[in-house]
């Protein structure tokens, strides 16, 4: 069976983790959230009060940092130098600093190189903001993802619920907003739709349909190829 490249892109917590870990389940594909290695490096910088400001302290740190998707039970965690730390980059200390630091110019090209580097071989669902335009701008299958930004709030806050992170659902709101403008406006890869990505709205449309229409595209272009 010929295997593909599945990009998607979208704004913050429309669901692209929850539709890339569908496909992969389904498809037996590679799922990698190029959101969790931007936020690990945003974990490093924090901890070691990195000025991010700084082109050469910058530099510096990233040779230090080695992040890392594990599959553990068929659930995804992602690792800093060997270290898990899925629960701890989900909090509000990275989800506030984590736009800053994925707009820094050296970070994008240490993070683009790794992702083109695992997607070789394809067989792979790769999610984020740049995924169709930069990183794959070749994918066979383009996806862009977007929903109500009242629901993304909404889901945002209970997915934290139940990992246990408390954070008040109006700073969850404000946080998703400020990222989408951040995020779509930088000057280095902003969030933008491929001219050739299939738009999809899945503010009232079911995971399971969601599913079923991604799935059907990607049997479309699997026979075009
Ligand atoms: O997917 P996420 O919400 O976990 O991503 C966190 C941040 O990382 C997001 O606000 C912007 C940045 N990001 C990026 O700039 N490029 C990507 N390909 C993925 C994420």
């Amino acid at each position: 069976m010929k295997k593909i490249i599945v990009a998607i892109d979208g704004h913050s917590s429309c669901g692209k983790s929850t539709l890339a870990n569908d496909i992969s389940h389904a498809c037996g594909y590679l799922y990698i959230s190029t959101g969790s290695m931007y936020r690990a490096v945003t974990l490093y910088f924090l901890r070691h009060d990195t000025d991010i400001k700084n082109p050469e302290a910058v530099k510096k740190a990233l040779h230090n940092i080695d992040t890392d998707l594990r599959v553990i039970d068929g659930e995804t965690f992602t690792f800093l130098n060997g270290e898990n730390v899925e629960t701890e980059i989900r909090g509000m200390p990275v989800s506030n600093l984590v736009s800053q630091v994925s707009a820094i110019p050296a970070v994008r090209t240490a993070m683009v190189a790794q992702q083109r580097k695992i997607g070789e071989n394809k067989g792979v669902v790769m999610d984020g903001r740049d995924i169709g335009t930069v990183v794959f701008p070749e994918a066979e299958l383009k996806i862009f993802l977007t929903s109500d930004p009242n629901i993304r709030a909404i889901r945002r806050y209970r997915e934290l619920q139940q990992k246990g992170i408390i954070a008040a659902l109006q700073d969850v709101e404000a946080n998703l907003t400020q990222r989408d403008h951040l995020d779509s406006t930088r000057t280095n890869s902003p969030l933008a739709k491929a001219s050739d990505a299939v738009l999809i709205d899945n503010t009232n449309i079911s995971r399971e349909e969601q599913l079923a229409m991604v799935l059907a595209l990607m049997d479309c272009r699997m026979k075009e190829g």
